[in-house]
């Protein structure tokens, strides 16, 4: 093995390059953006945490906690794992801080890599981003209405709007132990037709068979978890449908939505995209009222979402998204080369992004650098300009150019101009 192999980067990791990272940073500020709106507030947690944290929260036999984790002991014989996923330690610090002692509703979002040992494939990688929020202290069916609308906002204003929002309830303790008897006794009877993988969770944890792909023919028939909600858990989603009704948000019912995490309770819910192939979940979430006083906290209701970056990129339009230099300065000769730098200098404290080569190339071969550099207008100064004192300002997409007066450059690009922080402009009619 050569040493190029010997180094390169892991499967399922990816090394994000500059013209994919504007795409990424444009969707995590329009992200923001909307959490902001929302009211939520950010918290940034550890990617390190006690694998004991995943394990009581996500549940030890879940495919995430059984096969998927990162975990390792440190020097001193700790296990840790990566973390596979956000909400635990969001909870976590949640307790550590005792953000529920101001009493209220505490929201909290978060964006950052998340890492699962699985099969590499579209949309799905070994370390992947997650865009997510929780929301603590409230069981209404309007804070679950509100994870929703927060969640399929982002989506849409990312130009996402070919999505569906799909809604289950796992029910209360007493519907899920009375839903898993009735499951249980149906896969028995279909005991032969399932996957080996299934005959497994079947006795360990039979919801998890609704999700099985391999075992979709026998899941069809299955009996519906939303035929044996309590009177209490069908109002809650009755509500919450309701509440999205009075929305323009496209959600079904879909009593196959299980989730792969054992902490949540009651509703559930996936939005999912035809574009996406068969990792078709961009974003998921739900509720999870025992996990804080699971983890020592006290009964503090919650729940929240999360939706695979990735995925949202996969989806997102960027078109305006450019983070290419507007100016391109070029020089010829020494003075010429510290009076662009100046000029540019003083672009750029106004908000123009610009750039020059520091060598002394030609003039060809810096115009050869600005094209690469996908830079929009060349700002030439050689030595006739330096004794007229101007500039040449060359649109280098049309062709066109036009001379200056090198004093007053930044006022002249800024009545002719209009830059955004993208990096893409408007051309103003009276410039
Ligand atoms: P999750 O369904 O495991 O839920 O993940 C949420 C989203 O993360 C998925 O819908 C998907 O878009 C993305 N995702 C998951 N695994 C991968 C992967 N290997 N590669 C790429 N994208 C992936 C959770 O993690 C919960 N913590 C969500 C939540 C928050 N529930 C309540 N609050």
């Amino acid at each position: 093995m050569g040493d190029k192999e010997a180094f390169s980067s892991l499967r399922g990791f990816y090394d994000i390059l500059p013209e994919d990272a504007c795409k990424w940073s444009y969707v995590e500020s329009v992200t923001r953006d909307v959490f902001f709106d929302f009211g939520f507030k950010e918290i940034r947690t550890p990617i390190l945490e006690k694998a004991s944290l995943f394990k009581r929260s996500i549940g030890d036999t879940t495919d995430i906690v059984e096969k998927e984790m990162y975990t390792f002991s440190d020097r001193k014989g700790e296990i840790l794992a990566m973390r596979p996923e956000g909400t635990a330690p969001c909870v976590r610090a949640y307790i550590e801080h005792k953000l529920y002692s101001k009493g209220g509703v505490a929201r909290l979002y978060y964006i950052g890599p998340m890492f699962r040992y699985e099969r590499p494939q579209k949309g799905r990688q070994r370390q992947f981003h997650q865009i997510g929020a929780e929301l603590f202290g409230s069981k209404d069916p309007f804070a679950d209405a509100e994870i929703i609308d927060l969640s399929y906002t982002i989506l849409k204003r990312l130009g996402i709007d070919d999505v569906l929002v799909e809604i289950n309830s796992l029910g209360c303790k007493n519907c899920r132990s009375h839903f898993k008897e009735i499951l249980k006794e149906f896969l028995l009877k279909n005991r032969d037709r399932l996957c080996s993988d299934c005959l497994l969770r079947m006795e360990r944890n039979p919801l998890r068979v609704l999700d099985c792909k391999r075992d979709a023919h026998i899941v069809k028939e299955a009996p519906s978890i939303l035929d044996v909600l309590c009177d209490e858990c069908r109002i809650y989603l009755d509500k919450l449908m309701d509440a999205l009704s009075s929305t323009s948000i496209p959600f079904v019912p879909n009593p196959k939505i299980v989730r792969g995490l054992d902490y949540y309770t009651g509703v559930v819910f996936e939005i999912t995209s035809k574009h996406l192939g068969a990792q078709n979940a961009v974003c998921a979430g739900g509720r999870y009222d025992d996990l804080v006083s699971s983890l020592g906290g006290p009964c503090v209701p919650a729940c929240g979402f999360a939706a695979g970056l990735e995925r949202v990129l996969l989806l997102a339009e960027c078109g305006r998204v450019s983070k290419d230099p507007f100016i391109f300065g070029v020089h010829i000769g020494y003075e010429a080369k510290r009076k662009v730098f100046c000029i540019i200098e003083d672009l750029r404290k106004n908000g123009i992004p610009s750039i020059m080569i520091p060598d002394d190339l030609s003039i060809k071969a810096q115009l050869r650098n600005a094209n690469r550099e996908r830079a929009r207008y060349a700002l030439i100064v050689g030595e006739d300009e330096m004794s007229e004192s101007k500039v040449i300002l060359k649109d280098l997409v049309i062709g066109t150019q036009e001379s200056l007066p090198m004093e007053l450059v930044k006022e002249e690009i800024e009545k002719r101009f209009k830059i955004y922080k993208d990096g893409s402009f408007e051309v103003l009619k009276n410039g």
